[in-house]
Parts: C-alpha cells; sequence; structure tokens
C-alpha cells in the first residue's frame, strides 16, 4: 500500500493560500510553488541514504555525513518544472530528467510528447507535479520511471485528489506520495476543487 504523506505545516498551510488564490499574479505563483516544493522535498528527502565523510573546518577535523546516492527528479512537462528548479536548489547534485505529457481534454488521458532519460538510471527518483487530479499523467510517469529501471520513487505534489490518491495507489502501490493538501473532488472537467485552476498556465503565464 503506498504511503500517503499529507504536509499539515503552519508555512504550508500559509504558502498555499496565497497559491489558491485567483488574484495571485503569476511571478507569486511561482515563488509559492517553489516555497512549497521546498517543504516537500524536505520531507520526501528524510530517508535520503547518507554516507560518513571527513571535513576539515578552520579549527580541525571532524566527521560529518553528505547524501550517498543518485537522486532523479523527474518533472512533469509544464507544470513540473518549477518545482524541480526549486529542489535542485536545495539538492544540488540532483539530476533532472524531463517527462512530458499532456492532458487531452476530451478522453482526459495523458498523452506523451517527451521523454529524456539516459542508459542509466538514477537509484531514487522523485517525480514531482503539482497536481494530481485524476491520476493518469503520474500512473504514466510512474510507469516510464519503473521501465527506465527505478525502483526507489516517490510521487511529489502539491494538491491531489482522493481520486488520484486511490489509482495512484493501486496502480503502484509501492510509491510513496507527498503532497501539500489532499482537496475535496473534480469537477466535472477533471479539474481539482477547490484547487488552484490550471498550474501550468498560471506558472507560465499563458492563461
Ligand atoms: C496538468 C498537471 C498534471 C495533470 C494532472 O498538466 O500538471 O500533469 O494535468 O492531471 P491528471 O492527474 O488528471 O492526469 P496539463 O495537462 O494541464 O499540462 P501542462 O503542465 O502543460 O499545463
Ligand atoms: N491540472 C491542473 O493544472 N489543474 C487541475 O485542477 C487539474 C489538472
Amino acid at each position: 500500500m503506498a504511503r500517503i504523506v499529507e504536509l499539515k505545516h503552519p508555512l504550508v498551510q500559509h504558502h498555499l493560500a496565497t497559491l489558491r488564490d485567483r488574484s495571485t499574479p503569476p511571478h507569486l505563483f511561482r515563488d509559492q510553488v517553489r516555497h512549497l516544493s521546498l517543504l516537500l522535498a524536505y520531507e520526501a528527502s528524510a530517508s535520503l541514504p547518507l554516507k560518513s565523510v571527513t571535513v576539515e573546518t578552520p579549527l580541525m577535523s571532524t566527521e560529518c555525513m553528505e547524501l550517498d546516492c543518485r537522486l532523479g527528479l523527474v518533472p512533469i512537462l509544464r507544470a513540473g518544472l518549477g518545482m524541480s528548479d526549486a529542489i535542485q536548489d536545495l539538492i544540488p547534485q540532483s539530476e533532472v530528467w524531463h517527462l512530458g505529457f499532456y492532458r487531452d481534454e476530451s478522453t482526459l488521458q495523458p498523452v506523451e510528447y517527451y521523454q529524456k532519460f539516459s542508459d542509466s538510471p538514477p537509484e531514487i527518483a522523485f517525480i514531482v507535479d503539482p497536481m494530481l487530479a485524476t491520476g493518469g499523467s503520474a500512473c504514466e510517469g510512474i510507469d516510464r520511471i519503473k521501465k527506465w529501471g527505478v525502483a526507489n520513487i516517490s510521487l511529489l505534489c502539491l494538491i491531489a485528489t482522493p481520486e488520484g490518491i486511490e489509482k495512484v495507489s493501486e496502480t503502484h502501490p509501492d510509491i510513496d506520495i507527498f503532497t501539500c493538501a489532499i482537496d475535496d473532488r473534480l469537477n466535472e472537467n477533471a479539474y481539482i476543487l477547490p484547487g488552484l485552476g490550471d498550474a501550468g498556465d498560471r506558472i507560465f503565464n499563458t492563461l
């Protein structure tokens, strides 16, 4: 069964309010995506493996810890880019590999248009996409990452629905889902309620 982690931190609640507000302009929207992505990544990275290293401080040698894994961030284009940029700043050695899906508005099915993976997959992958709506895009994305050869995968999203969580958990029970909020439901066009509207359009100012 997938592990579902919904962040309840006051800072998450605070930034979500601005993110959801229809009057928030794109530049502030991007700032909020960034803040929330960092908080999500902090939580999702809690069990990353570490190794011991010796560091020379200005005064003496000391044993410290540093990350001991190849971590791939996989944004689902377009909207996931706002999250992966922020997380790569927090974890500079992470690698960013891209997957492009758009949702066909009539069938609501994800349509793949881009994939940039290497021959050598990372050991751990965070798939990042602000919106987990029907769950179709996330399920397809996770499927691609598994076929690439990554066994340890977490999904990081800003807003999820119960429907999306159920679909991902049933299709991929081995992955962890980290989200800032679990919203009420989908509307008749599969938009999240209360949600925030179209994440990609709000990030890239293409409304
Ligand atoms: C949005 C969002 C997800 C997808 C979620 O992308 O960023 O990728 O919809 O919907 P689902 O869970 O029902 O599959 P969109 O298709 O709007 O593309 P964009 O990021 O290019 O705007
Ligand atoms: N994609 C979005 O950007 N917003 C939604 O509410 C659903 C899918």
